[in-house]
């Protein structure tokens, strides 16, 4: 059965981390997602937070530089995440737990808040996932998503399915097709949408190398591991188009955007 957690992945923080980096460098304007996703939610301060999928930790890390004092805890499946986060947060008071969105390790309705960054479309089972965090959170509690748009990035998703014909693999996670801001709607049951907010961040390059260097850390999505060889002839493949692109229209022009969803448990 395919897995879509993205093991291989995120197996340690160094594919996110260049994401991350990727976003902060090169897309205009520049979006902090953790700063959006506080203001969102309007935290008084004390309440008890779980981030699901907190990958290093830097949301929970975030709002407690911003005087949150209640109860924190972010749960990742990745080891190798938790002890980044643990490593990267040991002065704070926030727990990091590894666990499974699919069966979390807490009691009914014992959270405040939920936040789930970018993870509901790495779950093998998003319904599991949302019951769970349903069964976690407290009545009238809050969760806020983040999910990516499908609208903006189609030649960047071709590169994937280009990378696919060359290495002759079409197993990859294709995760933004599964649960996305458009169509999230029909996997949310039992809470009410407050807002939706829809965060445009445009890229818009003249040099090849970065997007490249995007896409190849994307490789631990695809299963098996492609080997060296037709790894990187499909990145050569990858780089002439832009090449061809950037020739032809100047720059090499995506809308990398996302949106933010806040619920209310009913
Ligand atoms: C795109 S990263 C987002 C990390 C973090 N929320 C952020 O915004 O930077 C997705 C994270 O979800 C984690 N993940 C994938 N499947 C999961 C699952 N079933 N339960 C918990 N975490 C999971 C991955 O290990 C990874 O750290």
């Amino acid at each position: 059965m395919k897995d879509f957690s993205g093991k291989e992945n995120y197996r340690d923080f160094g594919n996110l981390k260049t994401r991350k980096n990727f976003y902060s460098k090169y897309c205009n304007p520049l979006i902090n997602s953790k700063e959006e996703v506080f203001k969102l939610l309007n935290i008084k301060g004390n309440e008890k937070i779980l981030d699901v999928g907190c990958g290093n930790g830097d949301f929970l890390a975030y709002i407690e530089d911003k005087g949150c004092s209640g109860e924190m805890i972010g749960v990742d499946i990745s080891k190798g995440m938790i002890e980044e986060a643990k490593k990267l947060n040991i002065d704070k008071p926030i727990s990091f737990i590894t666990a499974n969105a699919e069966d979390l390790p807490f009691i009914n309705e014992c959270f405040d808040i939920v936040v789930c960054k970018h993870i509901l479309y790495h779950l093998n089972s998003i319904e599991k996932g949302i019951n769970e965090i349903y069964r976690v959170l407290k009545n009238g509690g809050y969760l806020c998503v983040t999910l990516n748009c499908m609208y903006g990035r189609e030649n960047i998703e071709n590169f994937k399915r280009i990378i696919a014909n060359s290495i002759k693999n079409n197993n990859f996670l294709d995760n933004n097709k599964r649960i996305n801001f458009e169509n999230y709607n029909s996997f949310i049951s039992g809470f009410n949408i407050l807002r939706e907010i829809k965060l445009h961040r445009y890229l818009e390059l003249e040099d090849p190398e970065p997007i490249v260097e995007y896409l190849n850390s994307f490789r631990g999505f695809w299963q098996p591991l492609p080997p060296d060889e037709a790894w990187y002839k499909a990145l050569k493949i990858i780089k002439e188009e832009i090449i061809k692109i950037i020739q032809k229209e100047e720059k090499f022009k995506a809308d990398l955007a996302f949106g933010m969803i806040l619920l209310q448990k009913i």
